[in-house]
């Protein structure tokens, strides 16, 4: 076993992870301060998890930055999120590119995104489209559901006959095709559920929640959370695993 950062097996770390940046407004509010405040300091939390997934060596981080759901929050603090995810990729984007990661968004893009927005997203997808270190996927107006639906109705655009719509067929109509399904999620602020992230994806994810509130989580959080997976036993519906542990591997 190649043990290398706080006791990660190196040969083992999970090729994606996403995260559920949950807790931001509580975090907030024991403090006194506005839920925006909260988002706010969100922002260390994700690109010390950010740090945390290079260090590591992850391929894929998906952070749920904006869900199809989220528009029903207070029209500020929606306004806020809309300002707040477009200051993200203005402060940040060079420095990810420096480092060789490719910025993605998922989620709807033809609908309610303004435009300004929409326009710095495409241009830090452009920017950073062939670095290959790792992928920060940015959920953003992003649903489950949506995503499902779109997919759908893709295939019925495509005029996709009844046989031939299997699994490949959906996939490769989802808003990433060539991303790999998590291998672990992670959620934090102590909720057990997923909100409506990445429904299809994580048919075989193992799921990993804390009670860290998300503005303070760092990329310890994010090692302990994967030395959790690694721990566990991935069956994808067939029999248990060979016992990894102790066999020096
Ligand atoms: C799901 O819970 C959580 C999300 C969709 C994450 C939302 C994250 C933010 C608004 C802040 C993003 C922060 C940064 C640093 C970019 P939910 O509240 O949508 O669903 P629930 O009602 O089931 O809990």
């Amino acid at each position: 076993m190649a043990v290398g950062i706080e006791g990660i097996d190196m040969s083992r770390v999970p090729a994606h992870v996403a995260c559920v940046m949950d807790g931001n407004g509580r975090w907030a509010e024991k403090r006194g301060l506005a839920r925006t405040e909260g988002h706010a300091a969100g922002e260390e939390a994700l690109f010390d998890t950010v740090e945390g997934a290079l260090e590591v060596g992850l391929s894929w981080l998906t952070v749920y930055a904006f869900s199809t759901e989220n528009w029903s929050r207070p029209v500020d603090e929606v306004r806020f999120l809309m300002n707040f995810n477009e200051q993200i990729l203005t402060r940040h984007r060079d420095d990810l590119n420096g480092k060789g990661v490719r910025i993605l968004f998922s989620g709807r893009r033809d609908w309610r995104v303004p435009r300004r927005l929409l326009r710095h997203i495409e241009q830090s997808e452009a920017l950073t489209a062939t670095n290959r270190r790792m992928t920060l996927n940015f959920a953003f107006n992003y649903g489950g559901r949506a995503e499902i639906i779109d997919a759908v109705r893709r295939l019925v655009a495509d005029n996709v006959a009844v046989g031939k719509v299997d699994d490949k067929a959906i996939r490769a109509r989802l808003y990433q095709p060539a991303m790999p399904d998590p291998d672990l999620v992670v959620r934090t602020s102590g909720e057990y559920r997923l909100s409506n992230f990445l429904l299809w994806e994580v048919a075989y994810s193992e799921m990993i929640f804390t009670d860290v509130l998300w503005p303070d989580f760092r990329r310890e959080d994010l090692f302990d959370a994967i030395r959790e997976y690694q721990g566990r036993d991935r069956r994808f519906g067939g029999v248990q695993a060979k016992k990894r542990r102790g066999r020096g591997r």
